[in-house]
């Protein structure tokens, strides 16, 4: 596994602390030097804290161990901390920030402590959703990841069954936990780490992609707690609750699918497909032929099959961001003009296929998380094949490369068995005590600008901020316009003004990274 587990011991002391009652003056985190590994680049330590179980049961003293991360202040004192979620929902928290330790702090201004942790569910939590008893369930449930074609009735048809599945194998090995996860607790999580980190109690939090779900349900539960959040790569959150599929999400991701061939003829020189000499729409056309060429003329590469599911499944995961393109375009001109790489392949295979024995465990972990938080979030419920075939078909139409992606996850939704103890019910129509910022991007495969300026609509006095280019969340797209406005938020609690639009230095095929606009702004 990835992870290893949580310590014993620290969990220990933990517990004992909690029933022998604590001083007052005896901190609810004892922060020690992290027993993991994570890398980080930037100091880091760790700590726990415990919180109740099920907050819907006031009679329970019944605890759950939340252990968290902290990347302290570069600039001491802190004026506080700031909890960081980076989406999914699945996805864990405290590798993720550690691992880009350098690049937080810089957007942040560098005077907050910034603090992470694994939600519930997520595979290195201590709640995490496994759902498969055996590795052979699990390889089963990995095999079944295919990526259908609209009229591919057999294949949507077994795709179905194999969402009953899965929320049968949930339902049965997670009965309790399973209804322990959803993010109305996840937000009462994250309020309690506020409780115990500041003195202010009050709510600092950036979250990514699905963390605007979390975070636009924490600032709704709590208006009267927010200080500064960030809700960045912003869904649409009453579909990602109230609809049998988050359509609105693709609804910009053919546009960015389109662009990878603009800015492949724009810059030839690095863009291997370039060498055609075609122009951006034969090159996406003859990209979609490829496509439809591997459906029955796959190819075997190790022990992988090669098909239009695998095609797919690699472009939809290049989307994210700019610096995938280098090579997805190299892969896709292997494909077309022979001369395959097999490790290259290989590689780029293993980001989201299993390629072995530990990237089935580490990357089915995610999948199954993201799946039963998302479902048991959701309160619509199609129950039937027949009641989820127009949302099935709105998919395919919003976009022909992403909403397909997205019917696998939908259909175990449809069938989900498990309800949450407790779901925000709410109409996201508040007035926090300090405005909100939301981030979009100009053109975003997986959180449509037009998704910030929804939420912004019900939140008083917020604002959208808009990074002009193609990636997902202002993560994937550099930018000194960004690094100042996010750091200028979180420092002095400045707005930008309405309507800002904040261009990018790292533009497709330039390999401008984060850390190149960081330092060259720490230069001028
Ligand atoms: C449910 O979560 C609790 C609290 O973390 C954990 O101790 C228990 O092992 C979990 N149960 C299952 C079946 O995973
Ligand atoms: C592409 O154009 C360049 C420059 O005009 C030329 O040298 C090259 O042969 C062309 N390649 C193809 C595959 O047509
Ligand atoms: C591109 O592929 C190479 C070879 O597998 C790999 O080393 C590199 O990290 C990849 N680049 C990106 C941005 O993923
Ligand atoms: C936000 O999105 C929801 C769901 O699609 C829609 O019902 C609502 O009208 C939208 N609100 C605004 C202000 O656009
Ligand atoms: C915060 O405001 C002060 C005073 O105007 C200014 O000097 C400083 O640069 C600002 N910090 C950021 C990160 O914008
Ligand atoms: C980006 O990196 C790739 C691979 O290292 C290289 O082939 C390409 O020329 C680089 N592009 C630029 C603009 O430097
Ligand atoms: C860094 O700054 C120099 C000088 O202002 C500029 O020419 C260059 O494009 C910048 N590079 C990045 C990655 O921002």
């Amino acid at each position: 596994m990835i992870h290893s587990r949580f310590s014993f011991l620290l969990q220990f002391s933990a517990l004992l602390a909690a029933a022998q009652g604590k001083p007052n003056n005896t901190p609810l985190i004892q922060w020690t030097t992290c027993s993991n590994d994570y890398s980080s680049k930037l100091p880091a330590d760790c700590g726990t804290l415990l919180v109740p179980l099920d907050y819907t049961d006031p009679a329970s003293t019944e605890t759950y161990a939340l252990d968290l991360l902290r990347i302290p202040a570069t600039v001491q004192p802190a004026k506080g901390s700031i909890v960081f979620n980076f989406g999914g929902p699945g996805e864990v928290g405290r590798s993720t920030l550690a691992a880009d330790a350098p690049v937080f702090q810089a957007l942040t201004g560098g005077e907050h402590d910034l603090i992470s942790f694994d939600p519930r569910g997520t595979y290195a939590s201590n709640m995490p959703l496994t759902c498969f008893d055996s590795e052979f369930d699990l390889q089963a449930y990995a095999n079944a990841q295919v990526i259908p074609d609209q009229d591919d009735q057999a294949t949507l048809g077994k795709l179905w069954v194999r969402g009953a599945l899965d929320a049968a194998a949930c339902a049965k090995k997670h009965k309790k936990n399973g209804t322990l996860i959803g993010t109305a607790f996840i937000s009462r999580d994250i309020m309690r780490i506020a409780e115990a980190v500041d003195d202010d109690g009050l709510l600092r939090f950036w979250g990514y992609s699905y963390g605007t779900t979390l975070g636009a349900t924490l600032v709704s539960m709590f208006p009267d707690k927010v200080d500064k959040i960030v809700l960045d790569g912003v869904q649409n959150p009453h579909q990602y609750y109230h609809a049998f599929a988050d359509v609105e999400e693709w609804a910009q991701s053919d546009e960015v699918f389109s662009g990878i061939f603009s800015s492949c003829v724009a810059y030839p020189d690095q863009c291997a497909l370039a060498r055609d000499n075609k122009t951006a729409a034969e090159l996406e056309q003859s990209v979609m032929a490829l496509i439809e060429q591997f459906k029955y003329h796959p190819i075997g590469v190790g022990q992988m099959t090669l098909d239009n599911s695998f095609l797919y499944q690699t472009i939809q995961n290049s989307l994210y961001s700019i610096a995938a393109w280098q090579n997805t375009t190299k892969l896709l001109d292997m494909l077309s003009n022979g001369g395959i790489d097999e490790s290259f392949v290989l590689s780029i295979a293993s980001q989201t296929h299993p390629t072995n024995q530990q990237s089935l465990l580490g990357l089915s972990s995610v999948y199954i998380a993201t799946e039963a938080i998302h479902c048991v979030d959701r309160a619509a419920r199609a129950g039937t094949y027949e009641n989820f075939v127009p949302t099935m078909n709105e998919l395919y139409e919003t976009s022909k490369i992403m909403g397909r992606g997205d019917v696998s996850l939908s259909m175990a939704c449809a069938q989900w068995q498990l309800e949450p103890k407790e779901r925000y019910e709410g109409d996201f129509q508040v007035t926090p005590k300090n405005p909100v910022l939301l981030i979009g991007n100009s053109y975003d495969a997986h959180t449509p600008i037009r998704s910030a300026r929804n939420v912004s609509a019900g939140f008083e006095g917020s604002v959208v901020l808009e990074v002009n280019g193609y990636g997902h969340s202002s993560l994937g797209l550099p930018s000194k316009c960004t690094l100042a406005t996010t750091a200028s938020y979180w420092v002095n609690g400045t707005l930008p003004e309405p309507g800002t639009v904040c261009q990018v230095e790292a533009r497709p095929f330039a390999n401008i990274t984060w850390k190149d606009v960081i330092e060259n702004a720490s230069k001028n």
